[in-house]
C-alpha cells in the first residue's frame, strides 16, 4: 500500500492499495475521531458493487451506517440532487461530528463532497474513489461542485476530505470506456511532470496502470495543491486541456465523457502550441500518439467559435481573459492569460473547424 500525505487547509492521507475496501471502517474511524454516524453516499452503478462491503466494514468499526444513492451519470450532478442529499442528512439527524463517505467516481465525489461542505457549514468527508479518473484526480485536492445548465462545476466549494481510500481492486474491473477515460487524466500528469513519467506511460498505458503510476499522479497533484490550494495560480496547471474539454462537454449536453473531452483538449492545446512554435512538433506528436494508443479521441468535434463561446462560461475566466495552459514541452507547461476573444484562434490552430 502507498500512503501520500496531503498538506492543505486540512491534512490527510491518500491510501492506495489492494483490498482496502474491507478495512475502510478502521481507517475511517482513525481519521475522523468522535464520528458516530457514517453516511455512505453513492450512485446506482456503484451501490450494488461495493456499498455492502463498505457498510459492513464501517459497522464492524462501530459506526451507525446510513446509505443512499442517486442515478449514475453527469446529468445527476444537479442542485436538485444535491438538495436531496442534504435532506437525507437532515432526515437522519446527521450531526457535524459525523462523517460522509463519498463512494464512487467523479460525479459522486464532487456532488456528495459539495453536500458535505455545505451541511451545517461543513461535515467531515471521506472520499473512496472507484474510477481511475476519481482516483488520480477528483478525489484529491478538495474541489467539490455541481453543474449548472450554463456550465460544468459552476457552483462549488473547496472542502478537503479527511481521508482518501483508493482500493486498486475496484479499478481492475472497470468497463473499458471508463478505464480509458481515466487514462486521459494520467496522460495529463505525464505531460505536466516530464519525459520520465511520460515515457513510462508510453510503455504501460492503457494495459498496465500500476500502484506506482497512480501514486505518482497523486503526488504531482498533492504538490500543486500544497502550493495553491485555492486555485489562484499554479493549480490552473491541473486544467491542462480542460478549457476546451469543459466547453465540448457542455456543447454535447454531457454525452461526451470527461476523459474523452480532456483527451481532445490536450491534443488541441499541444498542436496549437506546436503551430505557435512554443512546443516541439515531436512532443505534440508523442502526446497525440499516446492518446490514440489509449483509444481516446484526438479531435474536438465542434467549431472553434462555438467552443470559444461555451468557454465564456468557464469558471476560470477572469473578466475578458481566460487562463490557458500551454505545453512548451514534456514537463514544461505554463499558465498564460489570453484575451477570451483570441481563444477561437487557439482552437483553430489546434485543429478545430
Ligand atoms: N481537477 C483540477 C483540480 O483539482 O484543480
Amino acid at each position: 500500500m502507498k500512503t501520500i500525505h496531503v498538506t492543505a487547509s486540512r491534512e490527510y492521507d491518500v491510501l492506495i492499495g489492494a483490498g482496502l475496501l474491507d478495512e475502510c471502517g478502521q481507517r475511517i474511524a482513525a481519521a475522523v475521531p468522535g464520528a458516530e454516524k457514517a453516511v455512505v453516499y453513492t450512485d446506482t452503478t456503484v451501490f450494488p458493487l461495493y456499498a455492502k462491503r463498505v457498510t459492513e466494514s464501517l459497522k464492524a468499526a462501530g459506526f451507525t451506517v446510513l446509505q443512499d444513492y442517486f442515478l449514475a451519470g453527469e446529468h445527476s450532478k444537479t442542485f436538485r440532487n444535491w438538495e436531496r442529499i442534504l435532506r437525507f442528512f437532515t432526515e437522519n439527524r446527521v450531526s457535524r461530528s459525523d462523517v460522509v463517505v463519498a463512494l464512487g467516481g467523479g460525479v459522486v465525489g464532487d456532488m456528495v463532497g459539495f453536500a458535505a461542505a455545505c451541511y451545517q457549514r461543513g461535515v467531515r468527508l471521506v472520499q473512496i474513489p472507484t474510477t481511475l479518473l476519481a482516483a488520480v484526480d477528483s478525489s484529491v485536492g478538495g474541489k467539490t461542485a455541481v453543474d449548472l445548465p450554463a456550465g460544468k462545476n459552476l457552483i462549488g466549494a473547496f472542502w478537503q476530505p479527511s481521508l482518501v481510500i483508493c482500493d486498486t481492486d475496484t479499478l481492475q474491473t472497470l468497463p473499458d470506456a471508463v478505464r480509458r477515460d481515466g487514462c486521459a487524466e494520467i496522460i495529463k500528469y505525464g505531460v505536466l511532470d516530464g519525459a520520465a513519467l511520460f515515457s513510462g506511460l508510453e510503455n504501460s498505458l492503457p494495459d498496465e496502470i500500476s500502484e506506482d503510476i497512480l501514486a505518482r499522479c497523486v503526488e504531482i497533484k498533492r504538490d500543486i495543491v500544497a502550493a495553491d490550494e485555492f486555485d489562484t495560480g499554479a493549480r490552473h496547471l491541473l486544467n491542462l486541456g480542460h478549457t476546451a474539454a469543459h466547453a465540448a462537454e457542455l456543447l454535447s449536453d454531457y454525452s461526451l465523457s470527461h476523459g474523452s473531452a480532456v483527451a481532445m483538449g490536450l491534443c488541441s492545446m499541444a498542436r496549437a502550441c506546436a503551430v505557435r512554435g512554443l512546443c516541439a512538433e515531436e512532443d505534440a506528436a508523442r502526446i497525440e500518439a499516446l492518446i490514440k494508443k489509449c483509444g481516446l479521441p484526438t479531435e474536438l468535434p465542434y467549431p472553434a467559435e462555438a467552443l470559444a463561446k461555451a468557454a465564456l462560461s468557464d469558471k476560470k475566466r477572469a473578466g475578458s481573459t481566460l487562463p490557458v495552459i500551454t505545453v512548451e514541452g514534456l514537463g514544461r507547461c505554463a499558465v498564460q492569460k489570453i484575451g477570451a476573444s483570441d481563444y477561437a484562434g487557439w482552437l483553430r490552430q489546434g485543429g478545430a473547424r
